[in-house]
Order: C-alpha cells, then structure tokens, then sequence
C-alpha cells in the first residue's frame, strides 16, 4: 500500500476537496493525463477495434451508459452494470467487487476482459507500441496514463454544493424536504456520505434482481461479505439510470422502494438496511433531493 499522496491543484468543482490525490508513484502531468485521454477514447486497445473505454463510459452519459449489463466487443452482454466513473481520484478500491486495490491495477482489465474488449495487454501494448502518436508506449506507461486520465474526471458544483456552501435557494422547498429524509429516517447518509456521497465501503443491499453475484466475498473470502457491492457516488445519479449493481432498478422511485421495504430477507443484510414509511410526496422530495446531485463534469488536465 502506498501512503504516500501527491497533490494536484487540478482547479476543482465546487463540492470535492480542492486537490485530486494521486499516488506518489504516478503523480498527474498535462502529458500523462493527455496520454491517458487519448487512450481511453481509441478503440484500437480493443481486438477488433470496435470498442473504447469511453464506448462504456461515455462522457456524454456521466462516463457511464444506458444498459442495464455492459455490452462490450460482439454486443457481448458482460454480468454487471458499467459504473459512472467521476471523482474516482477519491476511490479506495475498485469495480463493485472491490477487486482492484488501485487504478493503475484497474485500467488493465478491462482491456484483457473477453467480454469487454478481449485483448492480451502484451498484444495491445505491442500494437500501440507500433503506432507513431505512441512513440514506443510500454505496458506500465499504458496503465498509468489511463489511471491518471481517469483520476482527472471531476463532478461537482451541483445545487447541493451550492447550497452547502451557504446559497440556500439553491435547493428548493421540496429539495430540502428531500435532503432532510435523506439525512433522516430514510438513512441514506449512513452509507452516501462525504463530498461523494459514498464511504467507499461495501455492504449487503440486497440490491438486484437475482441473487447470483458473490460480489466483495470473491476478495475478502468472508461469507458475511457474500453479495456486498461497493456504495456508489450518488454524483450525476439521476442522469443515469437504471441503477445498481445489475441495473435492475430503472428508475430512483424503484430505488427508494427497495431502501424503504427494507431491502430483501438476507442473513447478512447489513444493519442499516431497515424498512422505513414515506409517503407519495415524501418519495417525490426525495427523488428531487438526489436530482439536485447533478452538476459540471470536468475531464483531463486543465489549460
Ligand atoms: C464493455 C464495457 C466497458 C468497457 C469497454 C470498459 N469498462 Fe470500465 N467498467 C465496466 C464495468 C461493467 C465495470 C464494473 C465491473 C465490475 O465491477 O466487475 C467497470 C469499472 C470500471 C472502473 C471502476 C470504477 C469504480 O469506482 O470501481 C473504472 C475506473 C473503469 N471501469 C475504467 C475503465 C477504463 C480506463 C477502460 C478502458 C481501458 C474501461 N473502463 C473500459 C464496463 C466497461
Ligand atoms: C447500508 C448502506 C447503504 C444505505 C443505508 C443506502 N445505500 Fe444506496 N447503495 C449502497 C450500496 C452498497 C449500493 C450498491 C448496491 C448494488 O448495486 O447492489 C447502493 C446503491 C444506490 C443507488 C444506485 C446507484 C447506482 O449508480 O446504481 C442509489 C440511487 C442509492 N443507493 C440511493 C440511496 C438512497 C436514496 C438511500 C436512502 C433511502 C440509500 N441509498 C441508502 C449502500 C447504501
């Protein structure tokens, strides 16, 4: 585990802290986060050329997309729904499992995946290698310029920034009703908390249609961990749906009905999962709370 951070002043939306950390060993520049960009967006790191990590995570869509499971090379159809990647800087470990410790180990498997852009990473750095805008790219200088390109997608200065930051007409009457449920009795904030809305931990929802992921249990090999997903960001979640783990939820009032039944009959369900009462118009403030999340996106390293 690397402790050591380095700081960038990368001019950051309001809401998020004012720097974006990055691992010592792969401090942010203007040339590796353009690299990165550059990478992210060529479909040639896939087999065929049809796919780039922005075909999934598409910036015009939160760096995410609209079907439930990731389609990637061949439409193949992959187990789980693409996450938004925003403010991922901040992340503690990676993909709904849990099982990357960091980006740089992150960035890899997409590309390797079979169902998603099926390419050894010794083939696609051999292919990049051979290209002139490359300039001789070795598999290191690959991952880490992705991570760091990733590291440098930002949202924030959303109506709920502003209004924490002290504009109280930023958030309607009804917002406010919405965010005060939130931090309430519909205990949203146990687990969506902090500047992205999420402690980065990972717990048992019972989220989803069928209960067929072992989620956090694959790394943890802790059977109380058994289908526990990673909290997701609530950041630009109402222009995202359908939502969770298996997008088996199309709409925010599908999720809130989940969270108020009390989620699913599960032996480890986690103690924060408890059923609670909301009326229509509760539900709706509610919803209009979390549609107040979404704000500015920002990406790459700034002129
Ligand atoms: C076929 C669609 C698809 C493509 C292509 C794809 N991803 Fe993903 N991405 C996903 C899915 C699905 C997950 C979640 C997988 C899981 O949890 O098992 C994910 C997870 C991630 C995460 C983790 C986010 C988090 O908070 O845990 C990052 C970062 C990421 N992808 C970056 C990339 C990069 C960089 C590329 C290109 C090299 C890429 N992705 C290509 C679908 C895709
Ligand atoms: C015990 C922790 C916990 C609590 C409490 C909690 N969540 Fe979640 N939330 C999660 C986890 C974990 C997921 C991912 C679940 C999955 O996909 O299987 C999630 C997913 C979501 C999603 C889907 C996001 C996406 O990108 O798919 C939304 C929206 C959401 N929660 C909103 C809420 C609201 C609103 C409340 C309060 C009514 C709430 N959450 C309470 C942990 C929690």
């Amino acid at each position: 585990m690397l402790l050591l951070f380095l700081a960038y002043a990368l001019r950051v939306p309001l809401g998020l802290d004012n720097y974006v950390p990055a691992p010592a060993s792969n401090p942010i520049t203007k040339e590796s986060a353009a690299l990165g960009r550059k990478l992210f967006f060529d479909k040639r790191l896939s087999r065929d050329g049809t796919v780039s990590c922005a075909t999934c995570h598409d910036p015009q869509y939160g760096f995410t997309d609209k079907h439930p499971k990731a389609v990637g090379i061949e439409n193949n159809v992959g187990p789980r729904r693409t996450p938004r990647i925003l403010n991922r800087a901040w992340g503690k470990r990676f993909f709904w499992d849990g099982r990357a410790p960091d980006l740089e180990n992150q960035v890899a498997q997409p590309i390797a995946n079979p169902s998603e852009m099926d390419m050894p990473v010794a083939k696609v750095v051999a292919r990049l290698a051979a290209i002139d805008e490359y300039n001789g790219i070795d598999e290191k200088g690959m991952r880490f310029a992705l991570a760091s390109y990733v590291r440098t997608i930002l949202a924030g200065n959303s109506p709920y920034d502003r209004y924490l930051a002290g504009d109280k007409s930023a958030l309607t009457a009804e917002q406010q009703v919405g965010l005060n449920l939130f931090r309430g009795k519909a205990g949203c904030i146990s687990c969506h908390l902090g500047p992205n809305l999420t402690d980065e931990g990972f717990h048992v929802t019972a989220a989803g249609a069928v209960d067929d992921d072992a989620g956090h249990s694959l790394v943890s090999f802790d059977d109380n961990d058994n289908a526990a997903f990673k909290t997701p960001s609530l950041r630009q979640v109402a222009a995202t749906p359908p939502y969770f783990h298996d997008g088996s939820a199309k709409t925010l009032g599908d999720v809130i009905d989940h969270y108020a039944k009390g989620g699913k009959l599960r032996k480890n369900l986690d103690p924060e999962i408890r059923k609670f009462s909301i009326t229509p118009e509760e539900k709706r403030a509610l919803v209009k709370f979390l549609e107040a999340l979404n704000g500015e996106i920002r990406e790459g390293y700034p002129e």
